[in-house]
This record gives structure tokens, sequence and C-alpha cells, in this order.
């Protein structure tokens, strides 16, 4: 038998005598040299729509114990496809499925094109596994199965709730996704807090996002909430600068509709109720420079002041406290915190600052609701002295995955990092009479971490950490 090493120089040889390794192309990073934004080279097509569904993703309806909506790509010339749902058995032979026909939409020109489908589920019963599969051309997907929602506040429920992923999807965001699904196996729904790419119209950022969510929007529910860079900039630079929400966001998320009634909100705002929990998604972007702050607080007032639910999250890409130190969370601060504290809200899950960082409002001795912001992706920003003395733990040069389970009265939340150690972690006890507290659960966190010892990245910036 031929030694491994022996064997090596006469299949090197082979392939270069047969073109194969000319032609391949070079992999030019050097230790110490900033990483590109993507793994998969512009123009490769490797992420081109085609006659196997893609991008398959499941999202929460109003009531996702009820029903949920199904989103998934192909090549164009597909038009209103199936999805097969029925529900989950042990055999192969899964009977007669009930059919539903999908919403098609193009997204793109030229050989970005591609036909975007949605599907509605209504009708379903409660803390039930359901397998669905979906349509191609003339091809269909694999089976996937998913639970839907309880309505019975003796089962447990699980959250992920991810912050920006935004940069490197596929070569460092994806690597969190999947520990965050080894930790939580049994989520009902993750929550991404906005910036789920750098480039909103970029097709391979969307490429690379989904392939680094790997199985969590096969197995879960996905809730996303808009980020800036969800939107992209026309006229970028001049007078005339405005933000335009960019095409992928309508074509890729089939969400409830249920949002604030003004133009720049309607589409990227939603609630559901979750088994006890009523989730709230604002789009902090179109309240700071699309003019719908005064209709999105209006909006939240009436959602939040309905609830019925004995937990109630908000969930916003920018923070109301930015570990940061931007002058934007004054604005959001000023027109929603009111609103938030009023309502007795728990938990403000939120992104954009890059960093990690909690703390509650500003009153003494308040303690909810909690106000946090996380970070999943590669790019990592500095925290200002004042969010240092102000929030408790903060983290710089660290990613992270939070989980949130609830049974009964008692809300826990963890933060870990990328290896899944445990970082922060508290828990809300809810007594008969709906009052709450707070408890910090020290014991089995690692110690704080921080970008002391880089005084900057590779690009040489100063003000960030990683990127
Ligand atoms: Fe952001």
């Amino acid at each position: 038998m031929k030694s491994p090493a022996r064997f090596f120089p006469l299949v090197m040889g082979s392939l270069l005598a047969a073109g194969i390794l000319l032609a391949a192309p070079v992999f030019s990073q050097q230790p110490g040299e900033s990483e590109p934004n993507l793994l998969v080279p512009e123009n490769s097509g490797y992420y081109q729509a085609g006659v196997m569904p893609d991008r398959i993703v499941a999202t929460p309806a109003q009531n996702p114990a009820r029903g949920f909506a199904v989103n998934w790509r192909t090549q164009q010339g597909v038009d209103a496809p199936l999805l097969e749902i029925v529900k989950a058995g042990d055999s192969p032979d899964v009977g007669v499925p009930r059919q539903i026909s999908a919403l098609t939409r193009t997204l793109g020109s030229g050989a970005q094109a591609a036909n975007y489908h949605r599907a509605d589920i209504d009708g379903l019963e409660p803390d039930t596994l359901y397998m669905f599969r979906v349509a191609g051309a003339g091809t269909w997907s694999g089976w996937r199965q998913l639970r839907t929602l309880a309505e019975s506040r003796e089962k447990p429920l699980t959250l992920l709730y991810m912050g920006d992923t935004q940069n490197k999807n596929l070569s460092h965001v994806s690597r969190v996704m999947r520990e965050a699904m080894r930790h939580a196996p049994d989520a009902a729904l993750a929550l991404h807090a906005g910036d789920l790419v750098s480039g909103a119209v970029n097709d391979n950022e969307w490429g690379e996002w989904f392939e680094a969510m790997g199985d969590m929007p096969a197995v879960m529910m996905l809730a996303p909430a808009i980020g800036n860079h969800e939107y992209w900039k026309a006229f970028e630079n001049t007078p005339q600068e405005r933000r335009v929400l960019g095409g992928h966001w309508r074509h890729l998320f089939a969400l409830p509709g249920n949002g604030a009634a003004h133009e720049h909100a309607r589409d990227t705002t939603y609630w559901f109720d979750a088994n006890g929990v009523r989730m709230v998604v604002l789009d902090g972007t179109s309240a700071l420079d699309l003019g719908s702050m005064a209709a999105q607080a209006q909006w939240l007032d009436k959602v939040l002041a309905d609830s019925r639910q004995p937990w109630n999250m908000v969930m916003i890409h920018q923070p109301m406290f930015s570990p940061r130190g931007r002058g934007d969370s004054d604005k959001l601060r000023q027109a929603l915190l009111p609103i938030l504290e009023k309502h007795g809200v728990d938990l403000v899950l939120q992104g954009h600052d890059h960093t990690y960082g909690r703390r509650s409002g500003e009153k003494p001795g308040q303690t909810l609701p909690q106000y946090i912001v996380s970070v999943v992706g590669a790019k990592q920003y500095r925290i200002t002295d004042e969010a240092r003395r102000s929030m408790r733990p903060v983290a710089e040069d660290t990613q992270l995955f939070q989980v949130i389970r609830i049974v009964n009265d008692r809300l826990h939340y963890q933060a870990r990092t990328a290896t899944g150690r445990l970082y922060d972690s508290f828990e809300i006890l809810r007594s008969a009479d709906g009052r709450k507290r707070l408890n910090e659960i020290t014991q089995g966190r690692i110690a704080e971490r921080d970008c002391h010892h880089r005084e900057a990245t590779l690009a040489g910036r100063k003000d960030r950490c990683w990127e």
C-alpha cells in the first residue's frame, strides 16, 4: 500500500497534468491579513437559483400555535408552486398531505433573477409536529419537521435570540449557529435582531446567510427584525441621500403583515403571540430615518395594551441604550421608552452595536425591562466608559448567542459565547399577582471579556476591535 506522503505527489501530478489545479482559484488570504466579507467569489454563480427549492424559511403567523408561513426560492419559470403539509408520523407513508398554492414574485434581473414563493398555512393544531415540503421546477424539497407553538403555559417555551450576524456569515457566523442549535435544539423560534447581512442588495450575502443558518430555519420558525443594513442608501453622500428597503427583505420573509400603519413600516414591523409571550418587532431604521417613529410608537402602545400574555418582549435593531455611545439611542428612548415601561415589557432584544451589554432603565431600583444588546458576527466594536459604568455584564471581542427558556412563571435567560461558555444569566420570577422579580445568576459565568489586548483592527481602525 502506498503511504499518504508518497501517494500525494502522484495525485497532485495527475491533477496538474489534467489542468484541474491550474484552473482553480487561489485562496490568497495570508495570516495577519483581514478576511474578505464573503467566502464565495463574486461572479461564481454559486448561489444562483435552480430547479431545486432553496432558501426555505418558516416564519410565525400572528398565532404560531395555529399557523405559520413558508417562503422559498427557485429559478424563474416556476409559478405558484405547491407546499405540502401533513402531521408528522414515523412511517415514510405520509398519507395524503394538504396542498397549498404559493404566491410567486420575481426578484432581480438577468442571471440573478429568481422567483420567490410564499405559502401561508392556517388551521393547524397547537403543539403538534408537522412535516412539510415545497416544490421547485418539477422537483420537491426534502421533508422538514416543525412543531407549532403550544397554547398551554405548562409547556416550556425555548427561544433563541441572536444579535447582528451581518459579516462573514459563512466563515464566522455558521459555527455560532451550530453551537446555538446544540444548546437549544428544542427552540421553537429563532429571533434575529437585524443586520442579517451587510449589503442588502448583494445576493451572495443572502446565500451565505442561509448557508450559515444551516438547519435552524428547517426545524424552528425564524422571526427577523430589520436592521439598517437591510436598507441601502440611494444618492449616497449627497444631500438627497435616503434609505431604501432592499428587495430581498420583502421576498425572503413571509411576515404576518400586522405592522404599524405607515408606508415605511408596514412590511417591516409585526407582532405575534408565542405561548405566553407577546413579541413585538419594530423597525428602528424606518423610525429614525423614514419618519415612522410616531406611527410605530402609537402602534406599539396599542399592541402592548392589548396583550393578555404574562410576558412581553420587544425586538428592535437599534438599542435604547447604546454600548457604543450612538446618539440615535436618545431619539429612540424619548419616543419608545415610556411605552415599554408603561406596559411592563420584560425584555428588549437589540443589536446594532457589535458588542454585548445589558442593563435596566434609569429609575432607581428599576429592574425591568432588561435592555440587551448582543452580536453574533465577526464585526466587533468597542464599548464606551459610560456603558462600562451603566451596563453589566459587557463584552467586546466576543461572538454570542442567547437562549431564553420559559416554564410557567419563570423566565430563564442565558448568553453564551461562540464556544458555548456561559457569559451572562438571570431569571425573572412572576408571582400569582403578576408582580415580577429579577434574580442575577452569576454562578458559572466566565470573566468579562474586553478588547484591551488589541490596539487596532488589521485594517488599522482603532475605533473597532475586529472587522
Ligand atoms: Fe446596524
